[in-house]
């Protein structure tokens, strides 16, 4: 089973739970930034396990990262805006026939969700529903991820294997 994790990730909590997610999946996954999760990375993938900040209420937007450009926050770190949001990736993401799962990254509370909107996109483009959406929690702003969300990433991605078959 060809399998792609693949993540934005502006201060690097989503990307510490994609490489978990991956190595709890196994058998060598990579997870990738969406600048390296094209052309022959994606070509007859059968699981994409796919996640995103959350920002302002929803998944990460091209606005949203505009405005963080513009204006980090004071005593923010400095963002990596180097590759580009799971929102463009997933609208050029050619349709396919394989399965899929989604994730997000935010605070704990009432405050917005993404992996439903991801979750969405990739079955909208054919690649249908392997497991429910999930998110996982930081413990600030910036981070850090809270204590045992590293070891639940890994758990879950174990889990999406043995759904995968
Ligand atoms: C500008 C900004 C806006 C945020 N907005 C929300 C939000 O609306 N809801 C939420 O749950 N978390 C919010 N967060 C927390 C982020 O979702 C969280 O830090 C996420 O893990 C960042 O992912 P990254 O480190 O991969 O970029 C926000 C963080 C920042 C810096």
């Amino acid at each position: 089973m060809k399998t792609v994790v693949v993540y934005e990730s502006v201060w690097g909590n989503t990307a510490a739970v994609a490489h978990a997610i991956a190595e709890g999946i196994g058998a060598d996954t990579p997870a990738l930034t969406t600048a390296e999760a094209t052309g022959a990375a994606m070509e007859s993938v059968d699981l994409i396990v796919a996640g995103a900040p959350v920002f302002a209420f929803r998944l990460s937007s091209d606005k949203a990262r505009e405005d963080i450009r513009k204006t980090p926050g004071k005593g923010a770190p400095p963002p990596d805006l180097s590759h580009p949001s799971l929102r463009s990736w997933l609208d050029a993401l050619p349709a396919g026939s394989g399965r899929s799962a989604a994730f997000d990254t935010r605070v704990k509370g009432p405050f917005g969700k993404g992996a439903p909107t991801i979750a969405k996109a990739l079955e909208s483009k054919g690649y249908a529903r392997l497991a429910e959406p999930t998110g996982f929690i930081v413990a600030g702003r910036y981070g850090p991820l809270r204590d045992g969300e590293l070891e639940r990433a890994r758990a879950w991605g174990a889990e999406l294997a043995r759904l995968g078959g």
